[in-house]
């Protein structure tokens, strides 16, 4: 029996002995996601996400289809001073129960928020103070300046709900298209359409189930128990695609993969020894090693306003190119086809990555060969499952190269990643990197609040720091989402962000054609295809 035969015949059992195929509601969308809110209540660490992700939540602001920042609860916001703003509510909103949505009881989500989650500080400072000056306006005043309030406003951290106390336990209650009528801790939620959220007549009822990995999920999906599969691996695949009332649907995310150098290692710190290993990857194998994806030096993806064209992929896999550069430094290759200095110390690299994203453990591999090829002594290190082990090589530096998975735009704008990643003194710069050039633009960027003159000032700030190569940006990546054939129309996007949305269609049942799926264009994800 294969292991996947033996996942199936383990997930029957469970199903049998538990009737968990009965709590699920006849005739409610499945949607099957290997993550789930740990309860209603938004307060605790990333609750919030997982809400807006489940279509529960909402925020003022939010990330459209395009990576454009637009109003969500609110209409709009307007700067009163650098560290003061006003948020116009929409006008008629309400919360799932009915309850009017107030600037009143917005102010105090915020302040809540603010007070106990310390991501809804790291915009605005702590001490933010939101109070309602009209029924449908809060002033919002923070102890960190802000150019770009509409992007703070669409962070995870800060959605809007407010507690019914009348009940029998505090409840939180929510705006977004759908509402909890069960949380099951750890297993599954059902969720019914708002009543009062736009739409809710054409809305299905939804339960979201949670499982305990990928292949649990695929295997589900083969059995037809989920309608949206959210996501899968990329071995099961081929699979899936042999049955007919499943689709696969490939989409583009914004956990770009990349890898960090280490500046202060002496190694590193020549620029041409790092130019010439971004020169010498091949973002094109990256790709097809993943299976998937877009191998890209932009740090942002394509898609959205950021994404830098001239960057693009440029010239893949320059080996001669990488070769003269390291000639140069002083790196030549030796008898033993080494590289090696003046002092005849061979050139090193300890090059880490780590398990929690997958697609970094099958890159790993690849780059160690291309550095391999280039006469470069590869020290491979793959950290295990215990996050503080690839902490403890961060936090003391004990790497030259460091694969990273990040999402580099979380709320829309590109000015915390920049600023955390590529400021001498940002929370994320993990590679000793310290650039007055690049530091004076990001300031100047910080500055900025009209989007087109953002999107000029994202783009010199990317020209700058790949200038001087304290990371190489490899792949956009894809992930693969398999469909029913009621959920054919389906179409993910914003990575694992907004999953459950307003406009999930569907589809009556066709039992004459296969559910297809479009593939994005240049996303090449049926294994061995490219
Ligand atoms: C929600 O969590 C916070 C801690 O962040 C806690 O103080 C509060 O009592 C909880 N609220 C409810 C209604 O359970
Ligand atoms: C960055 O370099 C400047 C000098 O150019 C120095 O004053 C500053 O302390 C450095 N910052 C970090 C975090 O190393
Ligand atoms: C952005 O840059 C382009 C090309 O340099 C220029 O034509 C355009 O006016 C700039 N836009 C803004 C809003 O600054």
């Amino acid at each position: 029996m294969t292991w996947r035969a033996h996942a199936i015949v383990l997930l029957l059992c469970l199903s049998i002995l538990t009737g968990s195929s009965q709590a699920a509601k006849d005739d409610a969308i499945v949607v099957g996601k290997t993550f789930m809110a740990g309860s209603t209540n938004a307060t605790l660490d990333s609750t919030a996400w997982s809400l807006v992700s489940h279509g529960i939540a909402e925020k003022l602001f939010t990330v459209d289809e395009m990576g454009e920042i637009v109003p969500q609860v609110a209409s709009s916001v307007q700067k009163v001073s650098d560290q003061v703003w006003d948020v116009m509510l929409k006008d008629g909103y309400k919360f799932s129960d009915g309850t009017p949505v107030t600037a009143d009881l917005v102010a105090k989500a915020l302040t809540e928020m603010n007070t106990l989650n310390p991501s809804a500080q790291s915009s605005l400072g702590s001490d933010l103070k939101a109070e309602a000056i009209d029924d449908l306006t809060v002033r919002i005043e923070s102890t960190q300046p802000t150019h770009i309030m509409d992007s703070v406003l669409a962070e995870w951290a800060f959605p809007i709900y407010y507690v019914d106390d009348t009940g029998f336990e505090p409840t939180f209650v929510f705006t977004g298209p759908y509402a909890v009528e069960n949380f099951v801790e750890d297993d599954h939620i059902d969720l019914v359409p708002n009543v009062h959220y736009p739409g809710a007549d054409e809305r299905q009822e939804i339960t979201l189930k949670k499982f305990q990995d990928g292949d649990a999920l695929a295997a589900a999906l083969e059995l037809g128990q989920v309608d949206v599969a959210f996501h899968l691996p990329v071995d099961t695949l081929a699979d899936l695609r042999k049955k007919d009332d499943v689709g696969i649907k490939s989409f583009e995310v914004g956990y770009h993969y990349m890898v960090f150098y280490n500046l202060c290692k002496n190694n590193m710190a020549d620029v041409r020894v790092r130019e010439a290993i971004d020169k010498a990857i091949s973002r094109n194998a990256l790709s097809q090693a993943l299976q998937g994806g877009k191998g890209t030096r932009s740090l942002f993806p394509q898609g959205t306003p950021y994404f830098s064209e001239s960057l693009g992929l440029g010239a893949d896999e320059d080996k001669t190119g990488a070769e003269e550069l390291l000639d140069e430094a002083g790196w030549k290759v030796s008898p033993s086809g080494k590289r090696t200095n003046a002092q005849g110390e061979e050139l090193k690299v300890k090059l880490v990555a780590y398990p929690h994203r997958p697609g970094l453990v099958i890159m790993q591999p690849v780059i160690q060969d291309t550095l391999e090829g280039l006469g470069i002594t590869v020290e491979k290190v793959l950290t295990g499952d215990d996050w503080s082990e690839t902490q403890e090589i961060i936090d003391e530096g004990d790497f030259d190269m460091l694969m990273w998975a990040q999402h580099t735009l979380p709320a829309g704008d590109p000015g915390w990643f920049l600023n955390a990643f590529f400021r001498g003194d940002g929370g994320k710069n993990m590679g000793c990197f310290n650039s007055t050039t690049v530091q004076e633009i990001l300031d100047e960027l910080s500055t900025v609040e009209d989007h087109g003159a953002r999107v000029n000032a994202t783009a010199n700030a990317q020209a700058a720091i790949l200038q001087e190569v304290p990371v190489s940006n490899l792949v956009t990546p894809a992930w693969h989402i398999g469909l029913s054939k009621r959920m054919k129309d389906y179409v993910p996007w914003g990575s694992d962000y907004y999953v459950i949305r307003a406009d999930m269609p569907i589809t009556p049942n066709q039992p004459e054609s296969k559910a297809e799926a479009e593939e994005p264009e240049g996303t090449a994800d049926e294994p061995g295809s490219n």
